[in-house]
């Protein structure tokens, strides 16, 4: 038979080829990388490598639609786990389901991926290969691998294993996130070393200049950066690099994945945390006092849907749609300045403002202050009445 491998060139998948030959039975391998952002190097010696390795192999490029149908729900949803962006979860359905459309075609019964037991995306992979019908094979998982044996096996397959046999750490990647996990950072008390991030300035070597930025979004959206018009992928990828100079983005953190396991997990989101911030204060300024306090909730469910991979549960659309629906009004600019590794919000325009200069204002002519004496006798009735019950 048949099986479609997710492949991201690392020791863990790529040791899944031949075993999927010599203990699960397999006669064809299939591999397939799927492009949301990686670095270019790293989709490229993946693509190599599946091509040497397996006896078919496929590179999709979904980096478009990721940001389209991914990053966008998620910038208008505040998407955030826990406090911080979410990144990698965003990523994985789309994966699966290209992973999915290559087993289609190649008419395969069974889908394999190089995930531990431990985390997060061998359940978010599952979710979708098993919703689409698919056998899921996860040998890692399974077959209770360790690193050791996973290399000796490597070497004995002909397999390169990087130079560096004992790898310090694992890194995901796409254009909203990167996740530095594993290794020594496992221990909760390990000071991490500066090495990790890659995004990032350190906060000491961060510019002493601070820099000015304003964002404009569009149905929620960003759509330009200091006014110049630009797409999605292009201004996150320059955001991104202007954000992550001033250090702005960084997070260590002790994370509750879905199985219950807290991990420590350290992240680097530079355009992720500017374009959260930013939109978080648009919708300030153009959603009613009801409508914040009810999309806070709606963001919060979402966000968890998103966080365990759940797209295909119902409520993932049904709350989306009414997120959606409320963003047909965020629009406007958010200026901001960021300054050694934070970004504070100075100023924010929109022509959907619910803000008037001539009702707040004290010199207001069109509502009366005096009007509100009355309303003041009411305030707080039930309140001041109990407290004379008492006395
Ligand atoms: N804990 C995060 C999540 O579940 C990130 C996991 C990323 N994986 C990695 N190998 N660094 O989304
Ligand atoms: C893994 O454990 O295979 C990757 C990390 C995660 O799923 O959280």
């Amino acid at each position: 038979g048949k099986v479609v491998l997710a492949y991201s060139g690392g020791l863990d998948t790529s040791i899944c080829i031949p075993l999927l030959k010599e203990h699960y039975g397999y006669d064809e391998v299939i591999t397939v990388v799927v492009d949301v952002g990686q670095p270019a190097q790293e989709i490229e010696e993946a693509t190599k490598k599946g091509e040497k390795l397996a006896d078919r192999h496929y590179t999709v490029n979904v980096q478009e639609r990721f940001v389209s149908e991914h990053i966008f729900p998620a910038i208008r949803a505040n998407g955030s786990y826990e406090g911080y962006p979410m990144g990698t979860a965003l990523a994985r359905p789309l994966i699966a389901e290209e992973i999915v459309a290559v087993a289609e075609k190649e008419g395969a019964t069974a889908i394999a991926h190089g995930c531990t037991g431990k985390g997060n995306d061998q359940l978010r992979f599952d979710f979708i290969f098993r919703a689409h019908g698919y056998e899921v094979i996860a040998p890692i998982r399974e077959m209770n691998l360790t690193r050791d044996w996973e290399i000796a096996y490597a070497e004995e397959h002909g397999i390169p294993v990087p130079v560096k046999k004992e790898k310090p750490w694992s890194i995901d990647e796409n254009f909203w996130s990167r996740s530095i996990e594993g290794g020594k950072l496992e221990d909760p008390a390990y000071h991490p070393p500066e090495e990790i991030y890659a995004w990032t300035t350190s906060l000491t070597d961060a510019p002493d200049e601070p820099e000015i930025l304003s964002i404009g979004f569009e149905n929620g959206i960003p759509v330009s950066l200091n006014g110049k018009v630009m797409g999605g992928a292009d201004l996150i990828r320059d955001l991104n690099r202007i954000a992550g100079r001033h250090g702005v983005g960084r997070n260590d953190m002790m994370e509750d994945r879905i199985l219950g396991l807290k991990a420590r997990e350290n992240y680097e989101h530079p355009a992720a945390t500017v374009i959260l911030a930013a939109h978080r204060d648009l919708e300030r300024l153009v959603l009613t006092r009801q409508e914040l306090s009810f999309k806070a909730i709606v963001d919060e469910r979402w966000s968890e849907l998103a966080y365990m991979g759940l797209t295909h549960e119902p409520l993932y659309a049904d709350l989306l749609a009414f997120i959606d629906h409320t963003q047909e009004r965020v629009n406007g600019t958010v200026d901001c300045i960021l300054y050694k590794g934070g970004v504070h919000i100075t100023g924010r325009t929109s022509p959907m403002a619910l803000y008037s200069d001539d009702l707040v204002s004290f010199d207001s002519k069109t509502l009366d202050q005096c009007d509100a004496v009355g309303v003041s006798k009411y305030f707080g009735m039930q309140a001041r009445l109990l407290r004379q019950i008492r006395k």
